[in-house]
């Protein structure tokens, strides 16, 4: 298999974007589709940004940034992703618009195209079950934000071809990642393990054994994490982690250490979703904690 050198990102989010970002740092070809035109734009531009904040920072060259930012194409279209030698998703976390995009993808690049979902929570195997070769589809989850969270995982689906999971190793290797394989099971390593840090956080504070701000306290102090479980969920989003959750859940057929908690159905009802909302299990003044709310 060639080296990869061009690679499509479907979805322009916050993922999206981290991908993009690392991928054109490492000197690949970036094709960047997003069905919101805007997403694509405020990508580049939020790129753009960051790339300058390195440069005065003195961390990357201007010559650098200028030609990182020429790499990543935005498209308006995804027939524009036709000569991608590895296309990775990282739309809504939905199986059927996952699988309709996949679908979508493979009557446009070629049959040795890799397909890759950034999915956090969906099977592998499900994703690739709609596709005419898939053999060619593989999991690769990075973490938020992408270019600071060096774990990525590379799963391989049930019918997945091992040389795909391989060239996603090495691309990440080359991206500056920490690759690890993964089994198609729900949660992979990360959101399995992490399940456990969330859940057992949001019973305490649901059993009023302590506040969840002590809680968050006593994990980053104590236990020597870099955040609390609030704080985490904060940062991540529930509209974001809630599915995730709720999915891991339904995946095990329901198994009460995987449960969700009411104390996340209420914050997303109501909106309190994190940080980006300015509220979540704590309040958010210019992006900056407060006390809890
Ligand atoms: P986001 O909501 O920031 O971005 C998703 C983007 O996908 C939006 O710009 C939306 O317009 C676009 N989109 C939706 N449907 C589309 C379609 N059919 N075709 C093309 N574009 C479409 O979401 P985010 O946070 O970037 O997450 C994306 C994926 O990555 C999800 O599967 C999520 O579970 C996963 N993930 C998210 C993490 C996080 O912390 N945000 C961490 C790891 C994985």
């Amino acid at each position: 298999m060639k080296p990869i050198e061009t690679v499509g990102v479907v979805g322009a989010g916050a993922m999206g974007r981290g991908i993009a970002q690392i991928a054109a740092q490492a000197g690949l070809s970036v094709r960047l589709f997003d069905t919101n035109v805007d997403a694509v734009q405020a990508a580049r531009a939020s790129l753009q940004q960051t790339w300058d904040k390195l440069v005065q920072k003195g961390k990357m060259e201007p010559a650098a940034a200028d030609a990182a930012l020429r790499r990543v194409i935005a498209c308006a279209a995804l027939e524009d992703l036709a000569d991608c030698q590895l296309v990775v998703e990282a739309i809504v976390e939905r199986l059927d618009v996952k699988r309709e995009v996949f679908g979508k993808l493979e009557a446009v690049v070629a049959d040795d195209c890799i397909l890759a979902s950034n999915t956090s929570s969906l099977s592998i195997t499900a994703i690739a079950t709609g596709c005419r070769l898939p053999g060619r589809v593989a999991g690769f989850h990075f973490f938020n934000p992408v270019p600071l969270m060096k774990v990525v995982e590379v799963i391989d689906g049930l019918r997945g071809d091992p040389a795909a999971g391989d060239a996603l190793m090495d691309l990440a290797r080359r991206m500056g990642h920490t690759p690890v394989r993964a089994r198609d099971m729900p949660g992979f390593i990360v959101n399995h393990a992490g399940r456990g840090l969330n859940t057992e956080g949001l019973r305490i504070a649901q059993e009023s054994v302590a506040p969840f701000d002590q809680v968050d306290a006593i994990m980053r102090e104590q236990a020597g994490f870099r955040m609390g479980p609030f704080e985490l969920m904060d940062l991540t989003a529930l509209d974001v982690s809630h599915p995730v959750m709720e999915s891991i859940y339904r995946q095990f057929f329901d198994e009460a250490r995987f449960r969700p908690s009411p104390l996340t159905t209420v914050r997303l009802a109501g909106g309190l979703v994190g940080r980006k909302a300015g509220e979540g299990f704590y309040r958010y003044v210019d992006g900056q904690k407060q006390a809890p709310a």
